[in-house]
């Protein structure tokens, strides 16, 4: 990270003269009020995560915040684009099967996917869906017009955009209008055999409900990066079930996000100094 400042035309310096924080620690909120306290005169902070619900209680308006929205987005992509396939493969049942087993699997091919959320991951995963020739429907705050999208609806509209989905995406900011936003009513709208991936936040989905759809087939199944509680415990309930696929929030590794951070950090840093508006500033008023 003091590499990426230098590299920007930055100094790391200390903290009673700083003029930007750059805060690396995606779970300690308390620390970074701590640090606030003792740096009044820094102007701007630079969070580490695309999802900032942890440090929202700190924002204010005498500073700049900016944080990782859109980093991440193509590795995300990537595990969002992998975990509809599998599901939609059967790979949830296969890859437990100690036996030969029937034929199941529909394709993503020419399929319907909707996705929550038209921030970085998405405009990535759009990119990625081109060659399956899918039908796409987004719904996000703002409905532009986005390439590769074939109707952007305005989030109030959510729920239209759930039944005919092949395969449903979350991949939009954790508010308070989006926590608990899936629920048993959502899922009911959702097809049988459609898949549910969710590489945005746990809290987005009740997770009692996923678990009650899942195992009564009311969709076909889920493919969960992030979860409700997180880390997810042994013996949890979505663990056994084979419609259900869980990877541990590795959207994008340490490994993946580092230089990726990196480079965000350096291209703020280089704003910063020329008084250029950021990348990926926060809205104080939307909270994400
Ligand atoms: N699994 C992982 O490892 C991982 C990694 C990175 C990020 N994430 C999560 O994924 C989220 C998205 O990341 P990103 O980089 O794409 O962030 P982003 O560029 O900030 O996109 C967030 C999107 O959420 C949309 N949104 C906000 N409220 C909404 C609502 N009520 N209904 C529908 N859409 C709504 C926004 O709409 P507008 O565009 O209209 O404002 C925006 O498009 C992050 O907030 C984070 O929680 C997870």
């Amino acid at each position: 990270m003091a590499e990426a400042v230098r590299e920007g035309g930055g100094h790391v310096v200390a903290l009673e003269e700083a003029e930007g924080i750059v805060w690396s620690d995606p779970r300690a909120p308390e620390a970074l009020g701590d640090t606030l306290a003792k740096a009044p005169q820094a102007r701007w902070v630079q969070l580490p995560f695309a999802g900032i619900e942890r440090f929202v209680h700190l924002l204010d308006r005498d500073r700049t915040w900016s944080c990782g929205k859109g980093v991440y987005a193509e590795p995300v992509a990537e595990l969002a684009l992998m975990l509809g396939l599998a599901g939609l493969r059967g790979l949830g049942t296969y890859g437990r099967a100690t036996s030969w087993d029937q034929p199941r699997g529909i394709n993503l091919l020419g399929g319907r996917v909707t996705i929550l959320g038209g921030g970085g991951i998405t405009t990535s995963l759009v990119r990625l869906l081109q060659p399956f020739d899918c039908h796409v429907t987004v719904v996000r705050r703002t409905a532009a017009e986005m390439e590769g999208v074939d109707v952007v609806l305005e989030s109030d509209r959510y729920a239209d955009a759930l039944p005919g989905a092949d395969l449903v995406v979350l991949a939009l900011a954790l508010t308070a209008e989006t926590d608990g936003l899936i629920g048993a009513e959502e899922l009911a709208l959702m097809e049988r055999h459609a898949w549910l991936v969710n590489v945005a936040r746990g809290r987005h989905v009740v997770t009692d409900d996923l678990v009650t759809a899942l195992r009564d087939g009311v969709i076909g199944g889920a493919g969960l990066d992030v979860t409700e509680p997180e880390p997810l415990p042994d013996g949890h309930a979505l663990w056994s079930l084979p419609n259900c696929i869980i990877t541990p929030h590795v959207g994008n590794t340490p490994e993946m996000a580092k230089p990726l951070l990196a480079e965000r950090i350096t291209a703020n840093v280089r704003r910063f100094a020329v008084d250029e508006e950021l990348i990926g500033l926060v809205d104080l008023d939307s909270g994400y």
